[in-house]
């Protein structure tokens, strides 16, 4: 039997208050419904749809699988109606699984249990035992096998008092999961078709009925609230930082770091405290990253030194590098071996070759510069004519005095020197040395301006 997946994601979310519809709202810097769709790719389904309402052409712009289905689901009636919605198009010889788009730690192992231990014919829900189960679905067992599902707002006190719930996640054969939603009726506590009363039509059915545990109640909790997306986006950050410890990273505290994307390390890489990685982020062999670093999009060669308060975005580094402390680099920042690039220094869509320096108060805006260059405190690349952004060039070895402006474009020649406070207009040649500034004047007999008495 082949296999479907319908992702539940049309609902407003009301409880975030928030005007980002619920599954768009961020776990670990991607949208819930991403991790959802994640967890559904493993599953290498025939078909995938998702049902979508509040937030339309937002939410469809949270993944761009050409393969992914979407079904409509114009007002929310209810759980049992946005699946009605994605029947139409799905095949009734599938089996049928349906996920919550406010679900996102599923993990796929979980759901593949699910599937392996439930005959084709028969219909499984993922449970799972709380220690509070309020605001769930509870599940209502008669000699073990389950007979119903009540939700908390229908559930009589002792079924209030049950601990095992519905986790949302809901497997069954196509076709007959199409003509029990036919049958859904809407008479409960809060006039929806819920998707949970197939249960008991399974059940009147005669159709076989498996509540399947999940293994942990963290993987299937569902965020409803601002309170609960935290204490998921705390639950991912352990699980993301226990993987990277077993792959042998170190860090100073695993509870002290924050990856928002894909952080891939090589051999003894550590961490300190409070560094946020966002985007693709890859440090190779040997990297450290001292305390309070935001990394985004960004690969680091072995062996490089990232000292505390950095901000890297976009940028690359060779082997053996020192960034920081309070560095910059943006965008297009190309770093080859041994580069330095110290305190309050910009870097943006600039190559800098092997061993050069730029160590204190610089800005260095869309320049080539070459190996064994020392830029000096205080030299700013003059990149920008208010119009347009033009090209500084230093040739090996060249040295730049402190407090230089360079107006780009600007070249500067292999080997050259240029003192202190020049501000360089033409191409500067190499070897020599370049001077660009008014000379000094001792003024004889000035005075001192005197402060006036007051009468
Ligand atoms: C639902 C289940 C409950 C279960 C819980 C698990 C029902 C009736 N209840 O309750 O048994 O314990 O999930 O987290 O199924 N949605 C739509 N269209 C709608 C309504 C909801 O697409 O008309 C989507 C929501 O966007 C959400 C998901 O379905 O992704 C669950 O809806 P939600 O309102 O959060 O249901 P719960 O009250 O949490
Ligand atoms: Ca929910």
């Amino acid at each position: 039997m082949g296999l479907s997946i319908v992702i539940l994601a049309a609902g407003q979310g009301t409880r975030m208050r928030s005007d980002l519809p619920k599954v768009l709202q961020l776990l670990a810097g991607r949208p819930l419904l991403a991790h959802v769709l994640a967890c559904a790719d493993d599953l290498e389904a025939d078909d995938v749809c998702v049902v979508y309402g509040h937030g339309g052409e937002a939410v469809q712009a949270a993944s761009s699988a050409p393969t992914l289905r979407w079904a409509l689901q114009a007002e929310q009636l209810g759980t049992g109606h946005a699946v009605q919605q994605a029947m139409p198009d799905t095949p009734s010889e599938n089996r049928v699984l349906i996920l919550a788009g406010d679900v996102p730690l599923l993990a796929a192992d979980t759901l593949r249990r699910l599937l392996s231990e439930t005959p084709e014919a028969d219909l499984a829900v993922l449970t799972v035992d709380m220690d509070d189960p309020t605001g769930y679905g509870r599940i209502v067992r008669e000699n073990g096998s389950v007979n119903r599902i009540v939700e908390q707002k229908d559930a009589s006190p002792a079924e209030q008092a049950l601990t095992e719930i519905n986790t949302g996640v809901i497997l069954a054969p196509g076709e007959k999961m199409k003509s029990w939603l036919k049958n859904l009726g809407n008479d409960n506590s809060q006039g929806e078709y819920y998707l949970t009363d197939l249960i008991a039509m399974a059940v009147a059915d005669d159709v076989e009925v498996h509540g399947i545990k999940a293994n942990s109640s963290v993987e299937v909790m569902g965020i409803n609230d601002k309170k609960q997306l935290a204490k998921a986006e705390r639950a991912l950050q352990a699980r993301l930082v226990d993987e990277l410890m077993q792959q042998g990273v170190g860090f100073a505290d695993p509870s002290r770091v924050d990856i928002r994307g894909t952080l891939h390390c090589g051999k003894d890489v550590f961490i300190d405290i409070n560094a946020v990685f966002e985007g693709d982020v890859e440090l190779g062999d040997g990297t450290t990253i001292e305390s309070n670093n935001l990394i985004r999009s960004s690969k680091l060669g072995a062996g490089t030194m990232v000292h505390s308060n950095c901000h890297i975005e976009g940028a690359t580094t060779g082997n053996d590098c020192e960034i920081g402390p309070f560095a910059r680099l943006r965008q297009g920042a190309e770093l080859a071996d041994k580069v330095k690039i110290g305190n309050f220094v910009e870097v943006k869509k600039s190559s800098i070759a092997d061993g050069s320096k730029v160590n204190h108060l610089t800005y260095i805006g869309d320049a080539e510069i070459g190996s064994g260059v020392n830029v000096g405190a205080g030299t700013i690349t003059c990149n920008y004519d208010g119009v347009n952004k033009h090209k500084t060039e230093i040739g090996d070895g060249a040295f730049i005095g402190s407090n230089v402006n360079l107006v780009a474009p600007v070249k500067v020649g292999k080997g050259a020197t240029i003192g202190a406070g020049s501000t360089i207009s033409k191409n500067v040649p190499g070897d020599g040395l370049t001077v660009a500034r008014a000379r000094q004047k001792d003024v004889e007999g000035w005075i001192r301006p005197i402060k006036k008495e007051k009468k």
